[in-house]
């Protein structure tokens, strides 16, 4: 078989594994999935090291069980409210004999735009070109082999703290998994939801999960900005269960089938069986009463958004609107929410240009872990083509693979 690469999402609600490779006609082939619900995160990060652990090896068996075949190496998703994306500029003059770009140029601006004041118990997590300039001339993707004396580069770079990427690290290697590289989740994400027309003509992705909301924006094919929320379909639920008196795997269980984001899309005399607490006999509600609890909810979740969205100070240039992802964004309603508060068009995102089990993975929830197995992919082809890195750490292997390979994404 093909190089295999395992993409996995360690979500705040399930833990995602998705296995596949490079198949004869250059598609990403899907070979197996797994999902095990989590229980040692909080909000995106872990708080319970053995819980994640079980969930990992849970997730990777059944992929593995589904492809056939055994995995050694992971791509990770890594998310929660301390990562961190900020803009940062580089400058070098260009100073070989004539005066000619070439990646020697590159590699040195990069390191320059680089070199903000990082606090000790942060770590880079991607150092992402946006574009370069070239003396005066502005907006150029690949300034490789132009003339020039003064290159400049813009980039996004995503840090996050030391403590929670060490208890990913650790988790994996409990499990008895070597980690490939580890991915901002919302990049991974739209590595398998965005084409590139969206991305050049920008756009911004939000990835409504269970205990985080992930928002990424491009604009001229680059990251322009980044943040993470710390809300998500699990402060739905718990809407639901205190609205409505029923336990919360019973709420979670009304919201996936009845629930709506918005009270006018529903039938005012369409009804529902809620199951009540303490063996009382199920009530009969109308489904707009549902609506009218988790409306506010979705409103809320849109509206800290759009205030990101806001901040970016790109929202006005998303000639390609929004895309929604994330198990949040099956939601019914979802859309219509959104629309209402971004005042400009949305669409939810799905993997798309993946082969094998194509239609397994043809849901939101799974955006994350098959943009890690995309990105996982391209990145393994990358170092293989460089020179060998060896069996180097997590961080001698970014240093030197990883940003390379992001400037040229
Ligand atoms: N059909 C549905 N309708 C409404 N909500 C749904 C539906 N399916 C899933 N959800 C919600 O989506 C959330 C889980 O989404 P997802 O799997 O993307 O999150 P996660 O990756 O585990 O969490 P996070 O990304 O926040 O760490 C849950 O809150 C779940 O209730
Ligand atoms: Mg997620």
């Amino acid at each position: 078989m093909e190089q295999v690469v395992v993409g996995l999402d360690i979500g705040t609600t399930k833990t995602c594994a998705v296995i596949g490779y490079l198949n004869e006609n250059g598609q990403i082939e899907i070979a197996g999935v797994g999902i095990a619900p989590s229980r040692g995160l909080k909000n995106g990060i872990i708080v319970n090291i053995d819980n994640t652990v079980s969930s990992i090896v849970k997730s990777i068996e059944d992929a593995e069980l589904m492809a056939g075949c055994e995995v050694s190496s992971v791509f990770v998703g890594v998310t929660g409210q301390h990562v961190k994306g900020e803009n940062s500029r580089g400058v070098v003059a260009v100073a070989n004999r004539n005066r000619t770009i070439t990646p020697i140029e590159i590699k040195r601006v990069i390191e320059a735009a680089q070199a903000v004041v990082i606090p000790m118990d942060r770590e880079i997590i991607h150092v992402l070109s946006k574009e370069f300039s070239v003396d005066d001339q502005t907006g150029i993707k690949d300034p490789i082999g132009m003339s020039g004396v003064r290159l400049e580069a813009e980039v996004h770079i995503i840090t996050g703290s030391s403590t929670s990427i060490q208890n990913l690290l650790k988790s994996v290697n409990k499990a008895g998994f070597h980690c490939g590289d580890m991915i901002f989740s919302p990049l991974a994400s739209s590595e398998a939801t965005l084409s590139r027309d969206e991305r050049d003509l920008g756009v911004a992705l939000v990835d409504i999960g269970g205990g985080t909301t992930d928002v990424i924006v491009y604009v001229e094919g680059g990251v322009s900005y980044s943040s993470v929320l710390s809300i998500g379909g699990i402060h739905v639920t718990n809407d639901i269960s205190i609205g409505l008196r029923t336990p919360l795997d019973s709420a979670e269980v009304i919201k996936k089938k009845y629930g709506c984001g918005v009270v006018d899309l529903i039938d005012a005399s369409e009804t529902i069986e809620v199951p009540s607490v303490g063996g009382r006999a199920p009530r009969r509600l109308f489904r707009q009463e549902l609506a009218q609890i988790i409306e506010p909810r979705m409103i809320e979740i849109m509206e800290m958004v759009d205030q990101e969205l806001l901040r970016s100070g790109k929202k006005d240039i998303l000639a390609a609107g929004i895309v929604l992802t994330g198990g949040g964004s099956m939601m019914e309603g979802a859309v219509d929410a959104a629309e209402r508060v971004f005042n400009m068009p949305v669409r939810v995102g799905v993997p798309v240009e993946v082969s094998g089990l194509k239609d397994v993975v043809s849901t939101p929830l799974y955006s994350n872990g098959v943009g890690l197995l995309k990105y996982g992919i391209r990145m393994s082809q990358f170092r293989s083509k460089k020179s060998r890195p060896g069996k180097g750490s997590i961080n001698s292997l970014k240093d030197k693979f990883k940003r390379f390979f992001e400037e040229y994404l």
